[in-house]
């Protein structure tokens, strides 16, 4: 059986002391938790605060990007060993506002996941079309492209690997995908999984739908049976809505 994953994607939100008392509040409302794997990517400057006050959780760190190599003269860059040294085990890569904002394009994305790997890090994967794609009914295609090319020649051994499909008109603006047509698009994601590895290595892949989840909406997503998580921004930084949400992953069947 596949993990159900939330992790909460804090983009650049949140100066070190807020992350502290997020985590105060937050760790005592989730510490029955045991069947849901909790993600928390804050900042690059909030890890170090919130690792310290982690202590035996089994809440896990990521970052939110990496670059691909892994050390140099690269102004302004990050690399996956200095996020697993910083206690992170999992980074987002491709995340559609590195795409749009920042120009990422699929061969970064690619050197990305691949980095990612090579540090021991858990890549995860963010595939999703635009507003006018879908509109275009381009989208099956847009998520194929990014997801063949992104993976391209990396093999992530059992574990190794989450993606998250988050259709960029969902992100940010209050209006979520449906549960029906998260739940179809994620199953093409793990059917087209399984022409590049194997259906074993493709139904074991965590796959999670993000995009304007929230406490109100998590639970019909998470009934689907393909969508096996969550990605949570808004939402996940009041610690008390993020830990509900937790809270009714737990309880899904
Ligand atoms: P949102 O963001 O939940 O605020 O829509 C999701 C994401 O960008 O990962």
């Amino acid at each position: 059986m596949r993990p159900l994953l939330i992790a909460g994607n804090w983009k650049m939100n949140k100066l070190q002391g807020e992350a502290r008392t997020f985590m105060e509040s937050f760790l005592p409302l989730v510490q029955h938790i045991n069947r849901v794997v909790m993600v928390i990517c804050p900042p690059f400057t909030c890890l170090a605060d919130i690792r310290q006050v982690l202590g035996q959780s089994s809440v896990f760190l990521g970052g939110q990007n990496l670059f691909w190599e892994p050390k140099g003269a690269y102004t302004g860059e990050i690399s996956g060993q200095m996020l697993r040294d910083a206690g992170c085990r999992y980074v987002i890569v491709g995340h559609s506002e590195r795409r749009q904002i920042l120009g990422e394009n699929n061969y970064a994305v690619r050197k990305k996941v691949q980095a990612a790997l090579e540090a021991g890090l858990v890549p995860i994967l963010c595939v999703g079309e635009t507003l006018q794609e879908r509109e275009n009914s381009r989208a099956m295609e847009v998520v194929r492209e990014q997801l063949n090319q992104g993976l391209n020649g990396s093999s992530p051994g059992p574990g190794g690997l989450v993606v998250a499909y988050e259709p960029v008109w969902a992100i940010g603006t209050g209006v979520n995908a449906s549960s029906h047509d998260a739940q179809e698009m994620i199953a093409f994601i793990r059917q087209t999984l399984t022409e590049s590895y194997d259906s074993d290595f493709a139904d074991q892949v965590p796959i999670l739908y993000g995009g304007s989840v929230k406490e109100e909406n998590i639970a019909m997503f998470l009934a689907e049976p393909d969508i096996d998580g969550a990605l949570v921004g808004g939402a996940s930084l009041e610690a008390d809505s993020f830990a509900a949400m937790i809270g009714l992953g737990e309880h899904v069947e």
